[in-house]
Parts: C-alpha cells; structure tokens; sequence
C-alpha cells in the first residue's frame, strides 16, 4: 500500500482531489466509487473547486456510491443520496443518470444487492474507489464481524459506527440502524483503491489495517490483498503506525 503523508485534513483533502482529477482526465468515462463522511467532504470540496475555476469536467464521468441508510428516502437530508447531491453532484456537471447510489427504500435488499454488484460488472468495473475507514475499521458499511462478506447487502451497524454517526442525527435513536452496503467483492474489484483517513480517532484502525493481520474484525485489514491502494493520511491518523 502506498501512504502519502498529509500534514492536516486540509492537505489530505487536497492531494485526494488531485488524485481523483487525474483519474478524471485520463479516462473522462471512468466509473468512479464514492463515499460519504466527514472525510471525503474536503475532497468533494476541492474537486467543486476544480470544476468551477479550472473547467474540470464530469460530463462523462459515473459514479457507484458504496452504501446508503437503510429506510431514509432519497428526500430525507441524512441521506446519502441527499449529502451526494449537496456535496458534489448538484454543483459539477455530472449527468444525474449516470449517479448510482443504493436505494434505501428496497423492498428486496437480497436481490437489489445482487443487482448492484452486477450493475457495476456491466458498467465495466470501478476504475477509482475513494473510501473512508471507521474508527471500528470499516470500509462501507462493512462492520466488523467473523468473516467477510462478498456481496452488496442489508448490513446491520455497528454501535460503535451508531454512536460516531450520532453526531449527525438529533439524537443517536435516530440514525437507522441498518444500511445497504457494497460488499468486499466489488470494492476489491475496483481498479484502484484511495483510502482517506483523518485524526487521532481513526489512528488504531489505520494502524490495524496497515500492520495488522487480514482479520474480519477489522474490515479495512483485507485492502492489504489488494495490488493498486493508496492511502492518504494527516499525522495524527498516521500517529500509531511505525515508520518505514
Ligand atoms: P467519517 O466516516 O468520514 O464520517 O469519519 C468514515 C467512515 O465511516 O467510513
């Protein structure tokens, strides 16, 4: 895995969009995968940015999110449809039809998850997925548990992933606790992996993903089969890790 070191989130956010603009530019079609989070939202920000002043176009550009709360319409503000269109896509040039982000209304999450996985196959695959990682080492919704899970799926959260997402709901009986989440198979089917991390909070799970064993419990742990990561990291998430 490839670590670039970012003095702040300030700068981890900016050498994410970079990253992300040069994917952009060499394929204009490219299917990019996309989180949500405090952690991208620098990023989204940047790449806004990179649009607007610099004429970076998203034209052609499709993107596949990796999870969505299940039970919240696309409406309701907590969404991830809602934070994507707020965040990013209402103010970039990107076509609406070509946004992908699992529905958390699905009445038959068992099939729809099947039908993510081979929506993304048909797409040809994630050239660039940008992920986050929990402070309980999740990637996606993919909380820890006794193995890994293969497939887009119904996922139930985790407390610890229920009590760090509080912070966005009125109180913590509000955040759903169930999701649609990308399962391991197509995440480690992208391409190219960027994984961003930012704080002292996610220090441990960085250090588990980074030096740890593979282990379901931590979810992050299975990138490290992956030939083509990166991650982009401040000082404070890269604190507990052991230099080079
Ligand atoms: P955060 O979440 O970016 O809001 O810290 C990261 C994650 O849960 O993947």
């Amino acid at each position: 895995m490839l670590i670039i070191v970012a003095q702040d989130y300030d700068e981890m956010s900016r050498k994410a969009a970079r990253f992300i603009a040069a994917q952009v530019l060499l394929k204009p079609n490219c299917l990019l995968g996309l989180a949500t989070g405090s952690t991208p939202f620098g990023t989204y920000q940047e790449l806004i940015r990179f649009h607007q002043e610099d004429g970076l176009s998203f034209q052609n550009v499709r993107t596949v999110n990796v999870d969505e709360y299940y039970g919240l319409p696309a409406s309701h503000e907590q969404s991830y449809r809602h934070f994507m269109q707020e965040n990013l896509f209402d103010q970039i040039d990107i076509q609406p039809g070509n946004t992908h982000i699992p529905d958390g209304l699905t009445r038959d999450p068992q099939t729809y998850g099947e039908e993510y996985d081979e929506l993304i196959v048909a797409m040809g695959g994630i050239d660039l997925q940008l992920l986050g990682i929990g402070s309980n080492g999740h990637i996606a919704f993919n909380e820890p548990g006794r193995y890994f899970s293969a497939q887009t799926r119904l996922v139930d959260l985790n407390k610890l992933t229920i009590e760090d997402n509080a912070r966005f709901f009125e109180s913590e009986d509000e955040v759903p606790r169930q999701a649609i989440s990308m399962g391991m198979k197509s995440i480690l089917g992208s391409k190219r992996i960027l994984i961003l991390a930012s704080g002292a909070g996610k220090a441990e799970a960085v250090r588990e993903m980074l030096e740890g064993p593979i282990d379901p419990m931590v979810p992050a742990s299975i990138l490290q089969l992956h030939p083509n990561v990166t991650l982009i990291a401040d000082k404070d998430a890269l604190s507990l890790v052991q230099p080079a």
